[in-house]
């Protein structure tokens, strides 16, 4: 069972810079050394959804949540966020606007206590020490590492470093965050409980999700729309039902195993 989440009070904070209620991507292409990580890819993410991004390892991906939060320059295309053109802005930009993501290796602070690690992202965003620990006591309860809060980062099971990574992407409540493959690594008990977290996302924090993963009954479980890459390309679109009979994706998925 999840625990209930309370958010502090934060007055400092202007929340209507995170009032966005779509995250579009618009004739997307990426090129590195003329090669083609992403070609023509457009897809909108809305706020009350979690959205699945699926497809083989090198599908682009990855290079698709980078272009979002503003780590990787698209060659061509649009990110609009709210129907503002997201273009030049730093990556800090986007997550002061209201997207946050994970990382697919990790990247914690692997000396700083867990509690720490929530902190700091509070504090780059502009809240007061007690403000900070205050979201990061409340995140730490929800995702359920309370009892961990003092340990380093580093000492957490693999497991439970996803989970902190995901209370540290929640501070301030992000109009939408990216987990890449959060699930990566886990047991069947874990991603069930891993799942419970992600699915209440949307409507506990007014957050979309979008969310990159490899284990199949996590992504159809939870998603409300799936979007299918497969060497940079778009090839399908649709709810869990529909990509688990589309032929396209089929035969990617039967191409990568054969
Ligand atoms: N910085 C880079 N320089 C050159 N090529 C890159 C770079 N980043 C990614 N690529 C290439 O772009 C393609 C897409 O990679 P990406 O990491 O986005 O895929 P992915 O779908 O996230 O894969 P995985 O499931 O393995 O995480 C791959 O062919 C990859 O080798
Ligand atoms: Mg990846």
């Amino acid at each position: 069972m999840i625990q209930p989440y309370v958010e502090p009070q934060a007055r400092t904070i202007d929340r209507s810079r995170t009032n966005a209620a779509t995250l579009e991507v618009e004739g997307l292409s990426v090129l590195f050394q003329g090669l083609a990580a992403i070609s023509d890819v457009s897809l909108t993410v809305n706020r009350h959804e979690v959205f699945g991004l699926i497809g083989p390892n090198g599908a682009g991906k990855t290079t698709l949540v980078n272009c979002l939060t503003g780590f990787q320059r698209p060659t061509s295309g649009r990110i609009l966020l709210g129907g503002d053109d997201t273009s030049g802005w730093p990556a800090a930009r986007f997550r002061e606007r209201g997207v946050a993501r994970t990382f697919q290796a990790g990247r914690l602070f692997k000396d700083m206590s867990v509690s720490e690690n929530v902190e700091v992202t509070g504090t780059g965003l502009g809240l007061g020490l007690r403000s900070a620990r205050e979201h990061a006591r409340a995140l730490l309860d929800w995702v359920g590492l309370s009892d961990k809060a003092q340990l380093p980062a580093g000492a957490l099971a693999y497991t439970d470093q996803r989970r902190l990574g995901i209370a540290r992407s929640l501070v301030l409540s992000p109009a939408f965050i990216l987990l890449d493959e959060p699930a990566a690594g886990m047991s069947d008990a874990e991603c069930e409980d891993l799942n419970e977290l992600v699915a209440a996302i949307p409507q506990l924090f007014t957050c979309g999700v979008l969310l990159i993963e490899h284990n199949m009954r996590v992504v159809m479980g939870i998603s409300h729309r799936i979007h299918v890459l497969d060497g940079g390309k778009t090839i399908a679109e649709g709810t869990p039902e529909e990509i688990q009979r589309h032929e396209a994706v089929l035969a990617a998925y039967l191409g990568m195993d054969a």
